[in-house]
């Protein structure tokens, strides 16, 4: 369970049919994140290289709303997989997230199983999945178990498969910003989990992790959208970005981002690749 109060309990509460019109304002600039990890690398190949007898079976770790199978699909993986099966375990613990992310899949992907949990709870039955992945999904996890989580994600995975993990690290908008609220109007709050330590965490469950880091902006000229973006990033609806603007390290961090056009913000962004040991 999530400890009340913490960061994993309010991103809960904000992955709900209540928090649906701070999502949609998040994925205006966010839908930015799933086209640059999709273009990163040749993500059909590795569905392909991973099948077994003519099909793939795939576990998407916090799931959410599915953005990153949907614009795999939008880019044409369905056409690149050829006539390989692509079988998806959906995980998340939020009722919400599953829901949204079944209703988004479409070819080549049907969906097998769906678990309800968090990736520190993965069960021990789930196994024998040909790839793994968690894209943007991990931040809310509590850095001091995110080695339990991983280690499950890894456990579930046959020998000779293949992981990804896409996370920002901590010199990116989202690690920065999440520290700089969390200073500022939140110290009590749960950190963010980096990229650094999803590594740390990788390599303590006896996999050698490959990284490749994407850098790109992401901004609006609308400043209502920013407003519900950031309050997105932070799962905190409360302090509205007149405020962020003039208060302690949130208005330092934040005034060097805006320009003539607006917001924007620096995302860099490892994508985590493994192979388990055969
Ligand atoms: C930003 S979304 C992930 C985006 C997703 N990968 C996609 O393709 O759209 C984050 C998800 O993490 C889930 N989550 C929060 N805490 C979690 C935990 N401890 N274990 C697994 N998922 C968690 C939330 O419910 C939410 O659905």
């Amino acid at each position: 369970m999530p400890q009340p109060g913490s960061t994993e309990e309010r991103s809960l509460a904000h992955w709900a049919e209540q928090g649906r019109a701070g999502m949609e304002a998040f994925y205006a600039l966010a839908a930015e994140d799933y086209r640059q990890m999709v273009a990163a690398r040749d993500w059909a190949a590795d569905l392909r290289a991973h099948a077994r007898d003519g099909r793939v079976r795939v576990l998407d770790v916090a799931c959410g709303s599915g953005k990153f199978p949907a614009e795999l699909q939008r880019q044409g993986l369905a056409a690149r997989v050829g006539d390989v099966r692509v079988e998806i375990d959906l995980l998340d613990p939020s009722a919400f997230s599953l829901a949204e992310a079944r209703s988004v899949l479409e070819a080549p992907f049907t969906v097998r199983a769906e678990h309800e949990v968090r990736i520190q709870d993965l069960p021990a039955d789930v196994g024998d999945v040909d790839v793994a992945w968690a894209t943007h999904a991990l931040y809310a996890v509590p850095p001091q178990e995110i080695g339990v989580g991983i280690a499950r994600m890894v456990a579930a995975q046959r020998p000779g498969g293949f992981g990804a993990i896409v996370h920002a690290r901590s010199d990116s908008h989202y690690l920065r910003f999440a520290e700089a609220y969390r200073a500022t109007f939140s110290p009590d709050a749960v950190p963010f989990t980096t990229a650094e330590q999803v590594r740390h965490a990788l390599t303590g469950a006896g996999v050698v992790p490959e990284v490749t880091t994407i850098r790109y902006d992401v901004g609006h000229p609308d400043r209502s959208v920013i407003e519900g973006f950031l309050q997105r990033c932070v799962f905190d609806d409360s302090v509205p970005l007149a405020r962020m603007e003039i208060e302690g390290a949130v208005a330092e961090y934040l005034t060097p981002q805006l320009g003539t056009d607006g917001y924007r913000f620096t995302q860099l962004v490892d994508v985590i690749t493994w192979e388990v040991p055969a």
